[in-house]
């Protein structure tokens, strides 16, 4: 039997996995690691964290499993989006690396569409620019730390650190590299119309590859350090949400995802680059050669609840820590008492700013309606109403693009709960279904591994021989005209509101 490894470096930890070649988890092992935020908006994380994640997650796996380095064929990765690593000649960390929501890029965002010009940017790489994206950190470093920018050697994201780090090659996948505002997503290779508007030097970039390519081998350094055998398989990988897409086998057109996260994530893949021309959702390069994956993100879809769960929820903690249930499964089961609509409460989830579709940092949360007869159950039910109305928001937004999947595949915490399930049903109005395989990203990284390894020819043969789906859902006809009702109203407020929430971004108190 051959066993691959996905390693998937989260925000806040890594976790690594080891898969047969069936896609059955065999071990696995995680490690946490914090987050810095030196100011307000900043957001940082130190690359030697990841390294030694790396190291100590491959090595626990590998002893767990019993399994020899010998049967060991490939490494694949899932990583956090949009960052930005530099490093020096020597391969030295220069600088911490700079988070994919972190906020300080505001001013350099309005320079590089000043520079490219909003519509053409959109038109090459996919998307406007955004604050968290990797091009308008470059340039923020290069204007504030301009000894850190002349140091800088390589740039890169996470995994792509870790990879060098365990191979001594540089490279970048095409989604991750369709993440940072600088590749041309249609010809999967940098840009050089931006490169030289931004006046980026191409060489400080690693070249492009496809997510399942073998992009090098681990070196007798790596080895020792991790029990991995000399000369292993490395593939590219590529990032989170493409990762999850493999594991869940949303690989080819007419599947999609929606994640409810801490964000909110709805994903699909497409063969054209479909590309929304007022960039209010992404398209990325997939993993799949030559393809294409829509994809929309909320910021606060499982932080909404959470959010009302600890402001508001420490008697319903109590209670389900007294009954032995999840906080959360009990929330559930008091939502799900109040009828559709929330006695006419809407909630906006824009408690931290909103990127899509509103693309707005300065949108903040809103229960609208409310009425002396409302009660925290309404409340509740309004927050996981509103959360699923933002998702469909963007769900409606692929359609306007052609893109109409058959499948959907709920992820996330979120995915776990039964009534979001049905409310994500009857809004998108398709069916809804999970899947068996716990393990999202770390076993699309470890599927990409079987690919280059070559146990599978393609991630459709793989995705199609591993991933199993279970749970489906179907929409309630009653509901959706219900549903759709109060939908139309939340789409309503925040362009309302929209001058509101700018002035309350300027009150210095
Ligand atoms: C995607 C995004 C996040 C990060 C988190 O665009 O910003 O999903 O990849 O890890």
């Amino acid at each position: 039997m051959r066993y691959v490894l996905g390693v998937d470096l989260g925000t806040s930890s890594t976790k690594t996995a080891m898969f047969d070649e069936c896609g059955r988890l065999i071990a696995d092992a995680s490690y946490d690691y914090e987050l810095l935020q030196p100011r307000n908006g900043w957001a940082e994380q130190r690359p030697s964290d990841w390294w030694d994640a790396a190291v100590s997650t491959i090595s626990a796996t590998i002893k767990k499993s019993g399994v020899s380095a010998d049967d060991i064929v490939g490494v694949g990765f899932s990583g956090q989006m949009h960052w930005l690593v530099m490093v020096d000649q020597d391969g030295n960390v220069i600088r911490p690396a700079i988070l994919w929501c972190d906020g300080r890029t505001g001013e350099e965002c309005k320079e590089i569409e000043e520079a490219v010009g909003k519509k053409r940017l959109i038109e090459i790489c996919g998307n406007p620019a955004l604050t968290g994206f990797t091009a308008g950190k470059i340039l923020w470093v290069k204007k504030n730390e301009p000894e850190n920018y002349a140091r800088c050697k390589k740039m890169m994201l996470p995994k792509d650190y870790v990879r060098y780090m365990l191979t001594g090659e540089f490279a970048i996948d095409a989604g991750d590299a369709s993440g940072t505002n600088l590749l041309d997503i249609t010809t999967r290779d940098w840009s050089d119309e931006i490169l030289s508007a931004l006046k980026i030097d191409r060489g400080l970039l690693p070249n492009v590859y496809n997510s399942c390519d073998v992009v090098g081998k681990i070196t007798p350094k790596a080895a020792e350090l991790t029990g991995l055998k000399v000369g292993t398989a490395v593939v590219c990988g590529c990032g989170d949400n493409a990762s999850a897409a493999v594991g869940s086998g949303v690989v080819t057109e007419g599947l999609a995802f929606t994640t409810l996260g801490t964000s909110g994530v709805v994903y699909a893949s497409s063969k054209e680059p479909l590309v929304d021309p007022m960039g209010r959702i992404h398209t990325f390069c997939s993993a799949v050669p030559g393809e294409y994956a829509l994809m929309s993100c909320t910021l606060a879809a499982g932080l909404s609840l959470k959010w009302f769960k600890n402001t508001f929820c420490d008697e319903e903690a109590a209670e389900a820590a007294k009954k032995g249930i999840d906080v959360y499964a009990y929330l559930d089961s008091i939502a799900a008492n109040v009828p559709v609509g929330a006695n006419k409460l809407i909630y906006l989830p824009y408690i931290m700013g909103e990127r899509s579709p509103l693309l707005d940092e300065k949108a903040r949360g809103v229960f609208f309606g409310l009425s002396g007869i409302h009660t925290k159950a309404d409340l509740l039910r309004a927050v996981l109403e509103g959360v699923v109305y933002s998702q469909r928001q963007c769900f409606d937004i692929f359609a306007e693009l052609g893109v109409h999947p058959e499948q959907m595949i709920a992820l996330g915490g979120g995915g776990t709960s039964k009534l979001w399930r049905q409310m994500l049903a009857d809004n998108y109005r398709c069916n809804i279904s999970t899947v068996v395989n716990k393990e999202g990203p770390a076993l699309g990284a470890a599927l990409m591994a079987a690919v280059g390894a070559g146990i599978y020819s393609s991630l459709p043969e793989a995705c199609s021989a591993v991933v199993k789906f279970k749970d489906i859902q179907e929409p309630v006809s009653e509901n959706i005209d219900e549903y759709t009702e109060i939908f139309n109203i939340y789409k309503s407020l925040y362009p309302a509101l929209k001058d509101s929430f700018l002035k309350l971004s300027y009150i210095q108190y």
